[in-house]
């Protein structure tokens, strides 16, 4: 079975089949599913989501592209949310260099902020980070003390990257990209990364694995990166969904959390 460690199912993308698509996933082979958000409007649509289908989790936060504007009231937002049970991680949140908007000092203010609002409520982040590494593992490393996990979400760096990453624990998610042909660099960062520091993931209705490279992607369709995985890997596709979904349930399910929370509410 399959666990997508992070999806955007409210996207628009999904609009005219959404209810229609979820209903099936079970059937599709998929088990859970954590939908991320990346802003307050989707944040509160990936919460809705959860509420709605049991398989379906949150992560709460802004994603860097999204956070000029943000207010102190939002961050006191996300904390109230924070508590809700069905809410696993705050993300996603982290740099964007790509886009020059909101300027670098913008993106970091709110990356730190949503970083220690994710301490105070003791939840795990998932992070966001394109054409920003330096400055993504120096806040990250300057965080550590209080750190609780976390993920690299579509990873796209190369291995010495990945070597400090998993120097400071971090999971990797991995996704479609890496079935692209001209994935050479991310092929070797994952022969480099051990296979229980491996989540698998969308990041739909975005980056469609081959066959399906363009379209629009979903959870179903993990089955290719988890076949490609297990080609780099050289092991079997079924080894690679059983230990990345250890994977994902060690990273969002922790138990010592639950009970925290549960203490919380
Ligand atoms: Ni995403």
């Amino acid at each position: 079975m399959i666990f997508d460690t992070h999806a955007h199912y409210d996207d628009e993308a999904f609009d005219a089949d959404r209810d229609k698509l979820l209903q099936n996933m079970w059937e599709n082979g998929v088990e859970f599913i954590v939908n991320v958000g990346a802003s307050i409007d989707s944040t509160k649509e990936a919460m809705k989501l959860a509420k709605k289908y049991s398989f379906i989790y949150a992560a709460i936060g802004v994603h860097p592209s999204e956070t000029a504007g943000l207010t102190g009231e939002d961050l006191e937002w996300l904390k109230k949310k924070a508590v809700n049970p069905k809410v696993v991680a705050i993300g996603e949140i982290g740099l964007d260099y790509y886009w020059p908007e909101p300027n670098k000092d913008i993106q970091k203010e709110w990356f730190e902020k949503q970083l220690y609002l994710a301490s105070e409520v003791n939840l795990p982040i998932v992070v966001h980070s394109r054409e920003a590494a330096q400055d993504t593992l120096e806040i990250l490393k300057s965080w550590q003390k209080d750190k609780t996990s976390g993920v690299i979400h579509c990873f796209s760096y190369t291995k010495e990257s990945a070597r400090e990453y998993l120097n400071m624990d971090y999971y990797f998610g991995i996704g479609g990209v890496i079935t692209f042909k001209n994935a050479k660099k991310l092929v070797e960062a994952v022969s480099y990364i051990p296979m229980n520091r491996i989540l698998l993931e969308t990041d739909c209705p975005y980056l469609a694995p081959e066959p399906y490279r363009g379209k629009r992607n979903q959870s179903s369709y993990i089955d290719y990166v988890a076949q490609r995985i297990s080609e780099i890997k050289q092991i079997s596709k079924e080894e690679v969904l059983m230990q990345t979904m250890q994977n994902a349930k060690d990273f969002y399910f922790s138990d010592k959390r639950f009970t925290l929370k549960d203490k919380e509410l």
